[in-house]
Formats: structure tokens, C-alpha cells, sequence
């Protein structure tokens, strides 16, 4: 396994639902360690793969609540993620759907193998029972009494209905001590620690056994071995994430497998924490590295979503203020882990404050000075101004291993007051007044070097920003390794500069 690469994933998203930014959230994060990694480490060693979960009994209800047959049905909605991923330029390197033939194959395949292995304790990994329960088809799983309140799931705020089958079982059970090993020394390592805790105490109460197969639901993939069944869609789906890159034999496979990361939201700890791990264990499969688990996108503090009717559309939000804002707008709101509350109402004083009135102002007046007082050239001098970038390139990188991007935002932003302070304090316009050169090409090289390396710093974040920023300042991704862009210094005397348009018009 090549270790200088990087492999992310998010969620596949249920096509019953409109893409809305609570999936955006997962997506842009995903997409932001996708572009950094790129950045650091080279496009040909990252991988980031999305996609769309289309099988199961909630899709098929959806489907027939529209009037459409299902297969018509999934095409339409996963375009319709596609669609809504480009307009905010989410860079994903390929976008996995379950009823492609690519991963039929291999969900097959892993079932098969399945039933042909023992458990730990030489028991078949699959077996036959019957099982009765309440079965909630918003989460497509079974659920406990305690689960519930007031007799509905609170996620749904539905009643499940009793199912009663004779299913193919996956013993679970029989994996309860190695996954606790595994997830206790984090050779799967659960983050963030609360998430690890969780996941801990919910096998010490003890693992059941779970039904792999449905009995009544045609709109899945059939049970290789049993063709009156179709296979329970979170092992269909679980399995996307080494179908896509051709497991078992495809040159990506060998090369980016093991996961670097699944990101994943709380709502689906256990499918991934839990039987995903062990279905990897009993099909003798490595374990991803890392699984990240973050918190609810709630409005009002109820977790956005379709069945709570209290959705925003990420569209809504790129055509107000932009592919690059409303990305910033959505990851910027709380610490990544956490649960928080969206505060719309005040998306346009975050975008003029941060957006138009920060960066976007910063470099107006930066480039307008250069232009005024330095023909519009960066002076000939070195770097003197009491910022330590490379610290902070330090900080940010390690933020991003560990999932820091709201921190990484702070910092970031933090340099961008730290320059509105330093040109108020040395007041450029004064020494220009006075004529005082030298104190001016000084001050002005080392704004238009900050701003390089804000340029770079924004990269992940704000892609079309910072391209722009780096053109204006002469600078472009094809001649600049990651270590000369983070290079303290850098920025070529005597290389022409330009002012440009606002890059984000005041709201
Ligand atoms: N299809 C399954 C996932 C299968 S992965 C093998 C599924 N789909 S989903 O459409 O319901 O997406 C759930 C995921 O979307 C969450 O885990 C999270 O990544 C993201 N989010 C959806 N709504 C969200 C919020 N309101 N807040 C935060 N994340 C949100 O579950």
C-alpha cells in the first residue's frame, strides 16, 4: 500500500431526499480535505469519492409516491446531486451509484464470500432466522422500544410498522471483542473522542445479530444465493466504498485502499463504526483508517431535514453570493464535530464581514497600494513583518489531520485582521504623502507577500478566490510546488500586479 496518499469519502446520499446543505456540509468538508491533500501531496495520490444510495424500500416509496418507476426515479435525483456538486465545485474524483453494474458486481461478490466464511469462533458468518421488530423505513433499520419517543423515531417523527421475516442474518455478535479491540487501541480510530465513547458503550451493552436480506423489497440487489431476497441496503451500500475503486484486483484498489478517512455524520454511527468494521473483518479486508463523525446542521435546533420540511438548497445559496461563499457560508458556521445552528438570517453579515469587508477588501487595498505607490510591481525587498507564516502553514496542516476547519478558518482569517491592522498602523497613504520609498516598498512587499500566501491558505476553501488572487498577484498553480508556495519570501521582485474587480461585491 503506497502511504502517501490520501482517500476520502462521504456518505452516499439517499436519492429519496433533494440534495440540501446539510449534505453539503459533509460534501464541502470532504471537498476541502480533498483539495488540500491535492495541493500538499499531488493530485494523482488523492482520491475523493461521492455518490448516491439508491436502492431500498424508502427510495422505492418515493419513487411510487412521484409516479415514476424507480430506475427513472434515481437517475433524476442522483443528476440532481451531480448538478448541485458542480455548482459548488466540489472536485470529487469519481461519484459511485449503487445500481451501477460496477458495484452490483461487487456487492456480490462480498456477499458470496461472506457466505462461504466463519466467524471468530467458527460459526457461519451468515445464517437463516426469522425476526420480528419494528422496523423504521426513514432509517431503513430496526428499532427498539427505547429508541423511540412516544412510540415514533425521532429522527422520522413516524411510527416503524412490526416486520416479521424470515431473513439471511450476519452474526455480529461474534465480532463484539475484536471490534472493541480494534476501536479501544484505534487501529480504528473513531473520532472525535465523544463519538469513540459512543461507539464503545453501545458494544459493551452488546452486539445482536442483524438481518442482511429483505423478503419484501424487489428494489435492491438479489441475494446471490437466495434469489427471493434482496440484500439489505446498508450492506449494499457500506460496500461502495471499495466497489468504486475496483476491489478486489483494480490497480486503485491496491493503490488507495485502505480509506484515509469516511466522513459521516452522527445519524449513521453505527452502520459505519460498527458493521461496516465487521463486515470487513469477516470478508478479511483491511479497516479504513480513520472514521469522522460530526454533528447535526440543525435550524432552530432540529436537525435539517426532509421529513422536518426545514431544508435549504445549496442552489439558493450559490446564486445569492457565489460557488466560492456559499461554501465558506456552510462550513464556517460552527466546530466540525459538533451539532450547531445555522444562523441564516445572518449569512449576509458573515459574507460582508468575512467575504467582501475581509478578504475581499484586503486585497483591493493591498493591490490598489502596489499599483499607487509601486507601479503596480512588487518592490525589491525581503520579508520583515512580525508574522511568523511559517508557523502558521504549520498550524493550519495540522489542522487539517485532524479534521480542524473551523480552527483553520480562524487562523486564516486571523491573518487577514492582522494586515488590516498593519496598514492602518503604518498608514501607507502618509509615507506616501511624504515620499518616504523605502518605507513604502518595504510595507507593500510584505502585504503582496501576505497575500500570496493568503492566496494559497484560501485554496481549499475558496478555489475560484484564490485563483484569482494568486493571477492577480502573477502567480500560478503550474510553477509553484506546495514548499514554494509556502515559502516565507517567495513573491518575485519586479513581477507585475494587478487591482482587478471587487471579488465579492458588498450584500
Ligand atoms: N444513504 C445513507 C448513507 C450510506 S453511506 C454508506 C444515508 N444517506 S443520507 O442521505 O441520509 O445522508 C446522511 C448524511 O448526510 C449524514 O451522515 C451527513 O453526512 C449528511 N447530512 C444530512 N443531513 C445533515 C444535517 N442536517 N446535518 C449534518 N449532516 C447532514 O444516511
Amino acid at each position: 500500500m503506497e502511504k502517501n496518499k490520501f482517500y476520502i469519502t462521504t456518505p452516499i446520499y439517499y436519492v429519496n431526499d433533494r440534495p440540501h446543505i446539510g449534505h453539503a456540509y459533509t460534501t464541502v468538508i470532504a471537498d476541502v480535505l480533498a483539495r488540500y491533500n491535492r495541493f500538499k501531496i499531488g493530485s494523482d495520490k488523492v482520491w475523493f469519492l461521492t455518490g448516491t444510495d439508491e436502492h431500498g424500500a424508502k427510495v422505492a416509496q418515493s419513487a411510487e409516491a412521484e409516479g415514476k418507476e424507480p430506475q427513472a426515479f434515481v437517475d433524476e435525483i442522483s443528476e440532481e446531486y451531480k448538478n448541485k456538486w458542480e455548482k459548488l465545485n466540489i472536485s470529487y474524483d469519481d461519484f459511485i451509484r449503487t445500481t451501477e453494474a460496477r458495484h452490483e458486481t461487487v456487492v456480490k461478490e462480498i456477499l458470496t464470500k461472506l457466505k462461504s466464511a466463519k466467524t471468530p469462533q467458527g460459526k457461519d458468518v451468515i445464517f437463516k432466522d426469522t425476526y420480528e421488530g419494528l422496523y423504521c423505513v426513514g432509517c431503513e433499520a430496526y428499532k427498539k422500544e427505547e429508541d423511540l419517543e412516544d412510540g415514533k423515531c425521532p429522527d422520522h417523527g413516524k411510527a416503524p410498522e412490526t416486520l416479521s421475516e424470515e431473513n439471511w442474518y450476519f452474526r455480529l455478535s461474534d465480532y463484539t471483542d475484536e471490534l472493541k479491540q480494534k476501536i479501544e487501541s484505534d487501529e480504528i480510530k473513531i473520532l472525535p473522542a465523544d463519538k469513540k465513547k459512543e461507539v464503545l458503550s453501545f458494544i459493551a451493552q452488546g452486539l445482536e445479530d442483524i438481518a442482511i436480506s429483505r423478503a419484501n423489497v424487489d428494489w435492491g440487489i438479489p441475494v446471490p444465493f437466495d434469489k427471493e431476497q434482496t440484500i439489505y441496503v446498508w450492506v449494499d451500500a457500506l460496500i461502495n466504498y471499495i466497489s468504486a475503486i475496483g476491489y478486489p484486483d483494480d490497480e486503485k484498489f491496491k493503490k488507495f485502499w485502505p480509506a484515509n478517512v469516511h466522513l459521516l455524520a452522527k445519524d449513521i454511527l453505527k452502520f459505519h463504526c460498527i458493521i461496516w468494521p465487521a463486515m470487513l473483518l469477516a470478508a478479511e479486508i483491511e479497516q479504513p483508517k480513520e472514521l469522522f463523525v460530526h454533528g447535526y446542521f440543525t435550524l432552530s435546533g432540529k436537525k435539517m431535514s426532509k421529513t422536518l420540511g426545514n431544508v435549504i438548497d445549496p442552489d439558493e445559496l450559490v446564486e445569492e453570493y457565489g460557488a466560492d461563499a456559499a461554501r465558506y457560508l456552510i462550513i464556517s458556521q460552527f466546530v466540525f464535530g459538533q451539532d450547531g445552528n445555522v444562523k441564516v438570517d445572518e449569512f449576509p453579515i458573515k459574507y460582508n464581514a468575512d467575504l467582501a469587508n475581509g478578504i475581499g477588501n484586503l486585497a483591493s487595498r493591498v493591490l490598489s497600494m502596489a499599483e499607487k505607490y509601486c507601479e503596480g510591481k512588487v518592490p525589491d525587498k525581503k520579508f520583515d513583518a512580525d508574522l511568523d507564516l511559517k508557523k502558521i502553514w504549520q498550524k493550519i496542516d495540522k489542522g487539517f489531520s485532524d479534521y480542524k476547519i473551523f480552527e483553520n478558518l480562524k487562523e486564516i482569517w486571523e491573518v487577514i485582521r492582522w494586515s488590516d491592522t498593519y496598514i492602518d498602523e503604518t498608514k501607507p497613504w502618509v509615507l506616501g504623502k511624504e515620499s518616504k520609498q523605502e518605507e513604502l516598498d518595504q510595507i507593500i512587499y510584505n502585504l503582496l507577500e501576505i497575500l500570496r500566501h493568503l492566496g494559497w491558505l484560501i485554496k481549499p476553501i475558496l478555489p475560484e478566490t484564490s485563483d484569482e488572487i494568486l493571477k492577480r498577484l502573477g502567480e500560478s498553480e503550474s510553477d509553484c510546488s506546495y514548499s514554494d508556495a509556502i515559502a516565507v519570501g517567495k513573491i518575485k521582485s519586479g513581477t507585475k500586479v494587478e487591482k482587478g474587480e471587487a471579488l465579492f461585491a458588498r450584500k
